[in-house]
């Protein structure tokens, strides 16, 4: 049997994130003990949270120990299992981490079926980021027909799967996006209405031009001068969800304006995580896969070949060099 090759965290990112941060490691494939499931991994997920679980300051979630595998969203398949819910040949998407084989108790195992939809599917539109959009969307925003919802990191992961939802929900999605291409992407594949371009000098003007009728709904991935920028388009009875501030993780703290505007438009702000609303996955998970399945939803992926580019994957993710979900193949 060939190795196993996994990515260790070395030590704790000062500043940015750098390659130097990481180490790679050859060990031997493990062995399943009682009750476990050996998996060979083929796509690593690669997602903003990482950079937050570098660092060991307080947050909703563990830190990620120094010295042990880079943990992360997985999908592979099982090679060998003890555990009667997992037989070898079975597609699963699960936690395993940066590494080409993991050791699963199945706890954070799921079965899936990569026969109706690509297996890497389960890490992007019909996997967490895709519940992100639904939940935030359906549960904050709960868009009405005719509003118009607006969406930051519109091309990427979960921003693609937001727009596409506020659109067949009857509203107007608008997209702020980074550069042309990502913009053109935006309008013509994923049927924004309108994308402002947050890297132009015009982004301010462009966003103007976007809004004729202002905001109702705003899903935030961003933070920093795009979301200063949306605030002051919304309408009367807004609805803020906080999904990510991806510009803070590495740069300044996005701060609020005068708080004058939640009283006098009576906006309504909510910040959520995804993991915390763990009974609305099945329901959220099975619309994404019928939607996925019949091509209703587009989704576009960046992938880098191979265990060893996880580290610059991360980093590219870290300052916008993906469109759609970036992943890391494996095979
Ligand atoms: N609350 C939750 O439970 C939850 C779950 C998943 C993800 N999230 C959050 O949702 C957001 C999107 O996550 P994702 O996985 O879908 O990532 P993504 O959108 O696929 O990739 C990140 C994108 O952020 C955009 N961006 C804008 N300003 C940036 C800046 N200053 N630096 C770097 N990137 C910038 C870039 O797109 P442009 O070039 O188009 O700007 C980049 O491609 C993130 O903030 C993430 O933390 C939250």
């Amino acid at each position: 049997m060939p190795d196993n090759l996994q990515i260790l965290l070395d030590h704790r990112p000062s500043g940015n994130v750098s390659p130097a941060n990481f180490r790679i490691v050859r060990t031997p494939v493990p062995t399943p003990g009682p009750g476990q499931a050996l998996v060979r991994h083929r796509f690593l997920s690669l997602d903003p949270y990482m950079r937050g679980r570098l660092s060991d300051a307080k947050s909703y979630a563990k830190p990620q120990e120094v010295g042990e595998v880079m943990q992360g969203g997985t999908v592979g398949v099982v090679e060998a299992s003890n555990n009667p819910r997992f037989k070898p040949g079975d597609a699963v998407v699960g936690m395993g981490g940066w590494q080409l084989y993991a050791l699963s108790d199945g706890r954070d195992l799921r079965v899936i079926d990569a026969k109706a939809i690509p297996i890497q599917a389960y890490l992007g539109p019909v996997g967490m980021p895709g519940v992100t959009a639904w939940y935030g969307l359906n549960k904050i925003i709960a868009p009405k027909a005719g509003e118009t919802v607006l969406v930051s990191a519109a091309t990427g992961a979960v921003g693609s799967v937001v727009g596409q939802l506020a659109r067949a929900a009857g509203a107007r999605a608008v997209g702020i996006a980074g550069g042309p291409e990502k913009c053109h992407f935006a309008v013509d594949e994923l049927g924004y209405a309108a994308c402002a371009d947050h890297k132009s000098p015009e982004f301010a003007a462009q966003l103007k031009a976007a809004l004729p009728d202002g905001v109702d709904g705003l899903f935030e991935n961003v933070g920093g001068e795009p979301f200063q920028q949306a605030l002051r388009r919304l309408n009367d009875f807004a609805r803020v969800a906080i999904c990510g501030l991806i510009a803070s993780y590495e740069g300044a703290p996005t701060a609020l304006p005068d708080m004058r505007i939640f009283l006098v438009k009576r906006i309504k702000m909510e910040g959520f995580i995804v993991s915390d609303h763990m009974p609305v996955w099945p329901q959220a998970i099975s619309e994404l896969s019928g939607h996925v399945a019949a091509s209703r939803l587009k989704w576009r992926e960046t992938i880098r070949e191979g265990l060893e580019n996880a580290p610059q994957a991360l980093i590219d993710l870290l300052h916008g060099e993906n469109l759609g979900k970036m992943l890391v193949r494996l095979d």
